[in-house]
């Protein structure tokens, strides 16, 4: 069987971290961030995805988001996103993810920490209402608030913006046996901690990227294959382990 060292491992786990980033979404047809073809090569990061280029042209950051919404909206949640949700019925898991797309939600799990926020939410500029907006296309752009007519803004974290949950994912990350990161370049801070906090503090690290990043110099298994194919591949090997049991 394959990934039999992991599985062994697994068999002992109690609670589990999968941290994840843009490439577990990618099957599901929404692009990453980096690298050719990703989001960041049309739209230049500090226009889009700052609170300075935010306030010089919310027009266009929102449209920019808007056609997120809507490649997002036309997504489904794919088998690497489905194995987690049902992983939870086994372990102790949390997902902590950078994703603001909502799939982890939407393919049951339940347990989810969305470090970046979250696209469908909105926040006022004015009076810091957050309310959820599920508009594909949005109605208007720039979106006004409902209560006191400010200007809303994505309630996503951008750069230089302290992400959700810190304290929670820091915690979660000290105390698991096994860390799972998955899709990740790990480049942004403070997520790109997250694996060596859970490291040094003893958990075993799984990385499943196509690519290596800084985790996987030090990660115990790295699995170079697709995130659907990596983890439908531990979850067969799982059950069948169980069933043995
Ligand atoms: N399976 C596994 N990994 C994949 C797949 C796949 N099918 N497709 C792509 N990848 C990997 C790439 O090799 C890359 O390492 O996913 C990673 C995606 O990296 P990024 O685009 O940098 O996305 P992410 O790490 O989530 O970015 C972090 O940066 O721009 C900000 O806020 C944004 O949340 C985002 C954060």
């Amino acid at each position: 069987m394959c990934h039999q060292g992991l599985i062994e491992i697994l068999l002992d786990a109690k609670k589990i971290v999968a941290l994840t980033g843009a490439g577990i979404s990618a099957e599901s047809g929404i692009p990453t961030f980096r690298g050719s073809g990703g989001l960041w090569e049309g739209y230049p990061v500090e226009k889009v995805a700052t609170v300075e280029g935010f306030e010089r042209d919310p027009e266009l950051v929102w449209r920019f988001y808007d056609e997120m919404r809507i490649n997002i909206a036309r997504a489904e949640p794919n088998e690497a996103h489905m194995v987690l949700a049902k992983m939870e019925n086994h372990y102790d898991l949390w997902v902590i993810t950078q994703n603001i797309d909502g799939l982890h939600t939407r393919a049951g799990s339940r347990n989810v920490i969305e470090l970046h926020g979250n696209i469908w939410r909105t926040k006022c500029t004015e009076c810091g209402r957050v309310d959820y907006n599920y508009d594909v296309p949005l109605r208007e752009i720039p979106p006004k608030c409902g209560k006191c007519g400010g200007l809303l803004r994505p309630d996503v974290v951008w750069f230089g913006e302290p992400v959700y949950d810190a304290d929670k994912a820091y915690k979660l990350s000290e105390e698991c046996d096994v860390m799972f990161v998955i899709g990740t370049s790990a480049q942004v801070y403070p997520a790109a901690y997250l694996p060596r906090v859970a490291w040094s503090h003893g958990a075993k690290i799984v990385e499943i990227n196509l690519e290596k990043t800084p985790v996987s110099r030090y990660a115990d298994f790295v699995i170079r294959k697709p995130a659907t194919v990596a983890m439908r591949e531990i979850y067969q090997g799982l059950l069948g382990a169980f069933q043995g049991e």
